[in-house]
């Protein structure tokens, strides 16, 4: 018999439906909620609120799971690339050979810019944030493919948006910190493959001849797979929304990239090193920065650690950490900040404040200090978050449209004035 749920209103008893997914998660179905009842539920920051039902990505919070289309994140870390990745999470499977070898070709013939991109680029200062100069480079892509803008765009058309965004993806990533160095730009070498094209761009310099090193481009495209996708974060739930008003891919993925950018989601990898160099440059007493974050008045909190998720060990910080001492050791880094970091992680595990409250080392707690290692700078952090987090963001997108999912418009309840009177100024 179907499961459902009892909810007693007013002393009027209403069923509710129950589903399950197919890792047995359990939702009460309260899409006819109002009009039966009247009233709405209430819940800040969508804490216990499931807004779509998605057959892309898999979390186990509690467990420390996470699955892409049923393959753990350990074995893609560990076995796949990054576009293979995309390629799965986007149409669902994993490719073939003559799949991969097609999808890789079609993003290289597109990795080219418009020049007059370039022009909007210029115009912004290089005092710029590079997640602010990617989103509008982003959105800008409205302008040059219109067609875009069609939201009964065929399927074709939608492979090639698709295309298009992770192609130039890493070109306007590199441009944006150009920009900010007050380099010229890099044009992408379609020699290279997708992290090593990147690379080249990001650091070539004009009179000076450029390889990439494999172990840094091996490690960047790891980093990528990690963050392919993350089901309904900040960022794809902003992807989501503004797809659901049927806004192009370009706008959909250039909100995402806006709300990645705060310092409590995707910007935290960059919070992360700037407060392990604070920590350093204040003598490394981690206990004390702990007392810190523990203190509710200090406005303080221990950056990288906590997921509105996982109450577990984030399974991509493990990974993530390993990594960190495998591409330390090839390159020959000693950063002082890891062991920082290694002391800021046991003191805080063993705290009866984070223990309590189930707060673990997230994705962003040892990300920056591999981006260091690899030579990325601090502002560019968060667009390596973006570049991987892109394939989530285009799957995600993608399946809200095939579903035909609704305009996204959640209820309030509100708390403000009752109907007043009008007073002239003259009178007020
Ligand atoms: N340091 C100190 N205390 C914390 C922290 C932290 N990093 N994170 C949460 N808490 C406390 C918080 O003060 C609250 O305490 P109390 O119950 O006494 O009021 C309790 O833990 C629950 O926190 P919350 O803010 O209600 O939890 P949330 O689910 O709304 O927030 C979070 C999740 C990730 C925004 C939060 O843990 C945080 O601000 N972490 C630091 C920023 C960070 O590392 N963000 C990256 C997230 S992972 C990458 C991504 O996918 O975006």
């Amino acid at each position: 018999m179907a499961k459902t749920a009892e909810l007693i209103l007013d002393g009027k008893s209403y069923k509710l439906p129950v589903v399950e997914g197919t890792e047995k998660e359990v939702a009460i179905d309260i899409s006819n909620l109002l009009e039966e009842t009247g009233a709405i539920t209430l819940d800040f920051g969508y804490k216990n609120t499931g807004a779509t039902k998605s057959a892309i990505t898999f979390l186990d919070g509690d467990k420390g799971i996470l699955r892409h289309r049923g393959y753990s994140i350990e074995d893609l870390a560990a076995k796949s690339s990054f576009l293979e990745v995309a390629y799965l999470l986007i149409f669902g499977e994993l490719p073939m050979k003559d799949q991969l070898d097609k999808f890789s070709d079609d993003i290289k013939r597109h990795t080219m810019v418009h020049e007059d991109i370039k022009k909007i680029l210029d115009g912004f200062p290089s005092s710029s944030h590079p997640m602010g100069v990617l989103a509008s480079m982003f959105c800008a892509q409205t302008a040059f493919y219109p067609e875009s803008l069609d939201p009964n765009r065929s399927a074709e058309g939608v492979y090639l948006s698709i295309v298009r965004s992770l192609a130039k993806m890493p070109t306007f990533a590199a441009w944006a910190y150009k920009n900010a160095m007050g380099h010229p730009v890099n044009y992408p070498d379609n020699s290279l493959n997708y992290t090593a094209r990147f690379l080249k761009m990001l650091y070539a310099l004009p009179a000076e001849q450029y390889e990439v090193d494999p172990v840094v481009a091996d490690a960047l495209d790891k980093l990528l797979i990690l963050h392919a996708d993350h089901e309904q974060n900040c960022s794809t739930s902003t992807v989501r929304i503004v797809g659901s008003s049927k806004a192009s891919i370009y706008s959909s993925i250039s909100a995402g990239i806006n709300a990645l950018w705060g310092p409590l989601h995707g910007g935290a990898n960059q919070e992360v090193i700037l407060m392990l160099e604070a920590i350093r440059k204040d003598g490394g007493d981690t206990e004390k920065w702990i007392n810190k974050a523990k203190d509710k008045n200090s406005g303080f909190r221990l950056m990288g650690f906590g997921h509105r998720v996982y109450k577990n060990f984030d399974p991509r910080a493990k990974i993530i950490k390993k990594t960190a001492d495998e591409v330390l050791s090839k390159l020959g880094v000693n950063d002082p900040v890891l062991d920082i970091a290694l002391k800021l992680e046991e003191v805080a595990l063993r705290d009866p404040y984070f223990i309590e409250r189930k707060l673990y080392p997230n994705v962003d707690f040892y990300s920056g200090i591999i981006y260091r290692a690899l030579g990325i700078p601090v502002d560019m952090f968060t667009v390596m978050f973006a570049m991987g987090r892109l394939p989530g963001w285009i799957a995600q997108w993608k399946e809200l449209r095939e579903n035909k999912e609704p305009i996204g418009r959640p209820r309030q309840i509100y708390t403000g004035q009752n109907l007043r009177e009008y007073v002239p100024i003259d009178k007020r």
